[in-house]
Parts: structure tokens; C-alpha cells; sequence
């Protein structure tokens, strides 16, 4: 064929093609709405989504493998949640591994199921098998999320199994059986270092002052916080197959603010599904608002402060007052703080 002339393909329309980033930027957007003040950990997470649905994502390998670090509450198992509720339409939709049940080397056998002929072999089926990766796909998409919280618990034997499932996107089970993660995203949470980041963003814990206030500086520091200690607790061959680590960063005044929203919708919803024609709406103003934002703001507990906030200050008086049956069906309940009582003010007002 040497010296026959290469055929010019007709140039496409380019026009008509959709713009190389409009998935990434519809993926980043859904899933800002659902996870708040983390878009660093959203602009690492989303490319390799567009890359395993385009195809692309490297062979003989899980699609993407995320360590995630930083303090407590602030979105962490959010992320996997947000991720499997944009991509399969419900954020139950993901494998989660306890590390911390799997401290002992023979718990093992809980994982990945104990071979034949060994005592609790029928007892005993595996946690990980393609058939619970299937299980949370989807119509919309196979690529399955797994998650192992609190990874640094895992046994040392666990810690040599995932260093396989990373590498080369397989584990063996116990009946000799294999299971492919190619089509998986692979999620690592840690604590590691999470007590030098929390002495980083308390400086002065114990003496009461906890303004949170986050930034560039902020999360750089705790990055390499936790990257040190990552380094010193895993061996280079498993960080190294780790695609990105992430550090999450305290949550901000306005990222509490947009939270606190999300947790009102979030009771409604539940509210409406529960009472069902029962349902009453609720109407929080400012100063109510303000009362919430201000006992729910912890630079210790992140947004687990605010959720439980919520639960003493208003889910808790609100049930009272349906079990008294103060409350007729289709009302609206005004929620305002008066001056400056500990409690939340809540009454009937009808629709
Ligand atoms: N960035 C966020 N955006 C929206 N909601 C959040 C965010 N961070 C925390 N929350 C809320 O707080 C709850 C607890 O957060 P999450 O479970 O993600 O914490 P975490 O970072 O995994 O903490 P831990 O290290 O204790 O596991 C979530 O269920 C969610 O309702
Ligand atoms: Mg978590």
C-alpha cells in the first residue's frame, strides 16, 4: 500500500459536537448541589468518571482510586453518596466496607468468603462478589462505588488484598472465584492525621473561640498534614496507587448556610413521606436560622453538629407536638428564636 495516498477524512461539523467539557461541567454542577464547599475534591473526582464513560479509563484497573482525608463531618462518605445518587439516581447505591470490622487477620474471611471445606465456608458468603458490584449499578450507569471507611483499621492482610484490587482490579476470593473492578471507583477514608489537622483549625481548642474560617492556606497546611501521615502509616506501593488524595477542609460560614437549607428541605421531605396526609410545611425566618447556624457551628464536628442541632431544636418538638396532635394536617408551622432563649419557637399557623 506504500505510496498510495492517505485519504483525507471529510472534516466534521464541529459545531454539532457537544463542547469537550459540557459533561464535566453538567457532573461537577449536580454534584455541588449536593455536596457543599468541597469543589476541590468534585474537580478531582469528576475526570475520571467522564474518562470511564467515555471509555477511555486505563485497562486492568479500578476506573479511579480516591483516598480521602480530613476532619470529621465535613462530606466525606457525602461524596460517595452525592456521586451514587447522581449517577444511579439513589445515594444508598454504593458498597461500604467497615475497615474497622476487618482489624483481625481471620475476619478476612468475612470479605472475601472462606474457602471450601473450611469451617463456616457456607456461613460465611463473601462481602465483596461481582454480584454485589452489580447490585449497585444501575440503567444509568455500571460503574460501581465501593467505599472503605476508616482504612488505616484494616488488617495488615486486608491493607496486601485492596494493594491487589488497586493494582490490577481483581481479588480472589475465597472459593477461587475472581472479581473484576474495572467498571468501580474505589474510595479510602482515613483519620490519619486527622488529630494534628483538627490541632491546625482549633489552635486554641478548649478556650472556646471556633470561628471557622477556611481558604487556600488552610487546605494546603492540612493536605500536607495528612499526606505525611498517609506516607508514614501505608507503603509506597499502596500510595502510589492511589490516584488522588483528597483533603477535605472545614466548612466555612456559607457552606453551613446552604447545608442548613439542604437539612430543612431534607426534614420536609421526610416529614411529607412519613405523616403522609398528615404533612404539615414548615416556615423557618432569620433569626430562627441564625439560632441553628449559631449552635450548629463546629469546627470539631463539621455538619454533624448542625444535624444534630436540628434533631434537639426542632425534629424533637415537632414530634411532641404531633404526638399531642397539635398540629392539623396541611399546616404551616412558624419556627422563630425569641431573644435570647435556648429554645426554638414553634407555632401553628394554618396554610
Ligand atoms: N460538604 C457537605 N455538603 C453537604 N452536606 C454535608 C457536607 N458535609 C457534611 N454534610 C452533612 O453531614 C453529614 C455527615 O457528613 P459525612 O458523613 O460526609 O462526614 P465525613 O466527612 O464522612 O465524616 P467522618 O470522618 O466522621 O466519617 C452528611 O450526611 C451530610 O448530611
Ligand atoms: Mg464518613
Amino acid at each position: 500500500m506504500r505510496g498510495q495516498p492517505i485519504p483525507i477524512r471529510p472534516r466534521r461539523n464541529v459545531l454539532s459536537f457537544p463542547t469537550p467539557t459540557s459533561g464535566r461541567e453538567e457532573l461537577t454542577q449536580q454534584l455541588a448541589t449536593r455536596l457543599v464547599g468541597q469543589t476541590h475534591a468534585i474537580a478531582e473526582i469528576v475526570p475520571y468518571v467522564q474518562m470511564y464513560r467515555a471509555g477511555l479509563a486505563p485497562e486492568g484497573r479500578p476506573a479511579g482510586v480516591f483516598l480521602l482525608l480530613g476532619p470529621t463531618g465535613t462530606g466525606k462518605t457525602r461524596t460517595v453518596e452525592a456521586l451514587a445518587d447522581t449517577l444511579h439516581g439513589n445515594e444508598k447505591s454504593l458498597l461500604r466496607i467497615d475497615c474497622g470490622e476487618f482489624q483481625m487477620e481471620h475476619e478476612i474471611a468475612k470479605l472475601i468468603g472462606a474457602p471450601p471445606g473450611y469451617l463456616g465456608h457456607r456461613e460465611t458468603p463473601p462481602m465483596l462478589t461481582q454480584q454485589k458490584l452489580g447490585a449497585v449499578t444501575s440503567e444509568g450507569s455500571h460503574l460501581a462505588l465501593i467505599l472503605f471507611d476508616e482504612i488505616e483499621k484494616a488488617a495488615p492482610s486486608m491493607t496486601r488484598l485492596l494493594l491487589g484490587v488497586l493494582d490490577k482490579a481483581v481479588l480472589r476470593l475465597g472459593d477461587n472465584t475472581s472479581v473484576n473492578f474495572e467498571r468501580t471507583l474505589i474510595f479510602l477514608t482515613s483519620n490519619l492525621g486527622a488529630s494534628a489537622m483538627r490541632k491546625e483549625v482549633l489552635p486554641d481548642f478548649g478556650f472556646g473561640a471556633a470561628v471557622p474560617g477556611s481558604g487556600e492556606g488552610t487546605l494546603r497546611k492540612l493536605s500536607s498534614i495528612g499526606l505525611a501521615a498517609v506516607k508514614r502509616k501505608f507503603s509506597p506501593e499502596f500510595v502510589n496507587r492511589i490516584d488522588a488524595v483528597i483533603t477535605y477542609q472545614p466548612l466555612d460560614a456559607e457552606a453551613l448556610d446552604v447545608i442548613l437549607d439542604q437539612q430543612i428541605a431534607a426534614l420536609e421531605r421526610h416529614i411529607a413521606h412519613r405523616l403522609e396526609e398528615r404533612a404539615f410545611t414548615l416556615e423557618l425566618d432569620a433569626s430562627a436560622r441564625r439560632f441553628l447556624l449559631a449552635r450548629g457551628t463546629s469546627r470539631e464536628y463539621g455538619a454533624r453538629e448542625l444535624k444534630r442541632v436540628i434533631l434537639r431544636k426542632l425534629t424533637q418538638p415537632l414530634a411532641a407536638m404531633v404526638e399531642s396532635g397539635s398540629i392539623p394536617p396541611e399546616a404551616v408551622v412558624q419556627v422563630v428564636h425569641p431573644g435570647n432563649a435556648e429554645q426554638l419557637n414553634l407555632s401553628v399557623t394554618g396554610n
